[in-house]
């Protein structure tokens, strides 16, 4: 009697609960959603790549949608002012991040800066990151590591000429490029090419990157339908820990090489001068080892392995992709190579390219922006999390949803650009390019703004701008290149590109004596 008892009431007061939840429901005003299936949610609607297939689904329901992926609630955005109301007043409402498992392993539980929630940790990461190590003074500290790897480049795709090579495959070189250069600044160290110390380390790091990528930019199917929590299906978080015990290994030997180097540096009377050059080039792991010193508590070598992995994921492939997707580009349209080469041969002249001359080429940047607008390597952004309900676009937004800002959708939106599918730097110089309202966010905007930003406009714009300077580019073959994106975690190209290349005669003095 009492069990029947208690299961009445039991089902009573669940009855309650729904209804009373389908009422507050009703009245909250949620943004449009198409239909969905049980446990799936909208998982089934969207194939790859992601960005194509929400803008797919945008186009049909509007400008904000509402889908769920498996059991979590995440928002679509797909226009400017929408984009807008995020990042400005309700930006701190979505400054968070959720919690999916890379960021679990990959972002040190969460503590990394990529992943860290909204809060004082994630505060003073950011603080370390843009002051400390991203500021422009240390980042100009750093030139010379970027000119000396843009300049082997040169001199490799030189030899090989030499040797009777015409045709060369960019990308590969883009990634291990960029690869020495964060490694350079992060630690000291150069990977590929000539002078590797460590060939065994390079490799071991070629394969962890490579392998984290895919794991980062697969979606795990744990993180939308918690109920198979208890599977893993595709293996794939086993995955993750056994890369990332590996990837943290390396990391550790680099901090202990560091550590024991500036010991060195620190006690020896003698070194007097090389004190002075181990201030100038201090590493970033150098930079946050003398944190640790004064705050051993906080900085920690798991906070300072954090940084280091999120620096080197955020900042590598991004910048490496960017100049594939620019130099493609030129590549189907030869008149922009050659106002670009004009302009070089104007404002820089015989000599190879330096930073300090990228100030006086507009129309490079011109490319780099229209480039990043056609293909952002991140077209979704980073997923942000809203941390409190609030209102978009008159729409109720509740907490804990997942925030998709769709940056490829916005950036060829046929209201904001004049015929947006169309390769045009120019674009960038007159009123269009004006940048009143968020109509090209590649980096994104607000709290979580990309911090690299001005560090990447500087690596690729060193890279295109020697390359144009150095060689004549030409596609293989008549037909245009493919610029088809693959699926991937940051934009790449569905076909890794390859071009026809020659030194320009007027170079080949210089580049012979690199
Ligand atoms: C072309 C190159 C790059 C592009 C297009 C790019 C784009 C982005 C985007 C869209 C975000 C997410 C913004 C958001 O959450 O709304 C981001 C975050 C980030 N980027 Fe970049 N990035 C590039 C290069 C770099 C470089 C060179 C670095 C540093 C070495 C870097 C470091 C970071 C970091 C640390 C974050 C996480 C910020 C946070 O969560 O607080 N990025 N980037
Ligand atoms: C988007 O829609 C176009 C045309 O309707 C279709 O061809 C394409 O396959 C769709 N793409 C995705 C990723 O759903
Ligand atoms: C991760 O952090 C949570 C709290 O935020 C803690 O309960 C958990 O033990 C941590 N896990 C590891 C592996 O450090
Ligand atoms: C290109 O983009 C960068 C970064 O978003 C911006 O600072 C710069 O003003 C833009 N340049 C032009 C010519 O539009
Ligand atoms: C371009 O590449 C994609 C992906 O590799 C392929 O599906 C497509 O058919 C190609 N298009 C042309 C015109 O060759």
């Amino acid at each position: 009697m009492d069990i029947f008892l208690a299961i009445s009431v039991l089902i009573f007061f669940f009855f309650l609960f729904s209804i009373s939840k389908r009422l507050l429901q009703k009245r909250k005003n949620l943004p449009p959603s198409p239909p969905s299936l049980p446990i799936l949610g909208h998982l089934h609607l969207l194939k790859k790549p992601l960005h194509r297939s929400l803008t797919n689904l945008s186009n049909r329901f509007g400008p904000i949608l509402s889908l769920r992926f498996g059991s979590r609630p995440v928002l679509i955005i797909s226009s400017s002012s929408l984009a807008e109301e995020c990042f400005s007043k309700n930006d701190i409402i979505f400054a968070d991040r959720p919690r999916l498992s890379a960021g679990k392993h990959f972002g040190y539980n969460y503590t990394a800066i990529g992943w860290a929630p909204y809060g004082p940790h994630w505060r003073n990461l950011r603080r370390i990151a843009t002051i400390e190590i991203l500021s422009s003074n240390r980042i100009q500290m750093f030139s010379a590591v970027r000119i000396q790897e843009v300049r082997s480049l040169m001199k490799d795709l030189f030899r090989d000429s030499e040797l009777g090579i015409s045709v060369v495959e960019l990308k590969s070189r883009f990634s291990e490029l960029t690869f020495n250069v964060m490694m350079g600044m992060i630690a000291g160290k150069r990977y590929y090419g000539e002078n590797v110390v460590n060939l065994e380390e390079a490799k071991r790091f070629h394969e962890i990157t490579s392998e984290s990528s895919t794991l980062i930019g697969s979606p795990n199917f744990r993180d939308f339908v918690p109920v198979l929590g208890w599977m893993d299906f595709e293996g794939v978080e086993k995955r993750m820990v056994r890369v990332v015990r590996r990837r943290d290994e390396l990391m550790q030997t680099l901090i202990d090489e560091r550590r024991r180097r500036k010991k060195k540096v620190d006690f020896s009377p003698s070194m007097g001068v090389e004190v002075e050059v181990e201030k100038k080039e201090k590493t970033f792991i150098d930079v946050l080892l003398s944190l640790q010193e004064t705050e051993p508590e906080y900085y920690t070598d798991q906070i300072i392995k954090g940084l280091m992995s999120a620096l080197l994921t955020a900042g590598t492939e991004t910048s490496a992709l960017t100049t594939e997707w620019a130099m493609s580009l030129q590549l189907n349209h030869p008149d922009v190579l050659e106002k670009a080469k004009a302009e070089l041969d104007m404002h820089v002249g015989p000599r190879l390219l330096e930073e300090s001359d990228l100030a006086k080429l507009p129309y490079l940047h011109c490319i780099i922006n229209e480039t990043l607008r056609l293909y952002p390597v991140a077209p979704l952004l980073l997923p942000h999390e809203s941390s409190e309900e609030s209102i978009l676009g008159g729409f109720d937004v509740p907490r804990g949803t997942m925030l998709l800002v769709n940056v490829w959708a916005i950036h060829r939106d046929p209201k904001l650009w004049v015929d947006p599918t169309d390769f045009k730097p120019e674009r960038f110089q007159g009123p269009e390019g004006a940048k009143e309202g968020l109509k090209s966010i590649p980096f994104g905007r607000g709290r979580r703004v990309c911090p690299g930003a001005s560090l990447a406009m500087r690596m690729v714009g060193l890279t295109l701008g020697t390359l144009i300077q150095c060689f004549e580019w030409e596609r293989v073959g008549e037909e245009k290149m493919n610029m088809t994106e693959g699926a991937g975690l940051t934009m790449p190209r569905a076909q890794p590109m390859k071009a026809v290349y020659k030194p320009r005669h007027t170079m080949l003095n210089m580049l012979s004596q690199l």
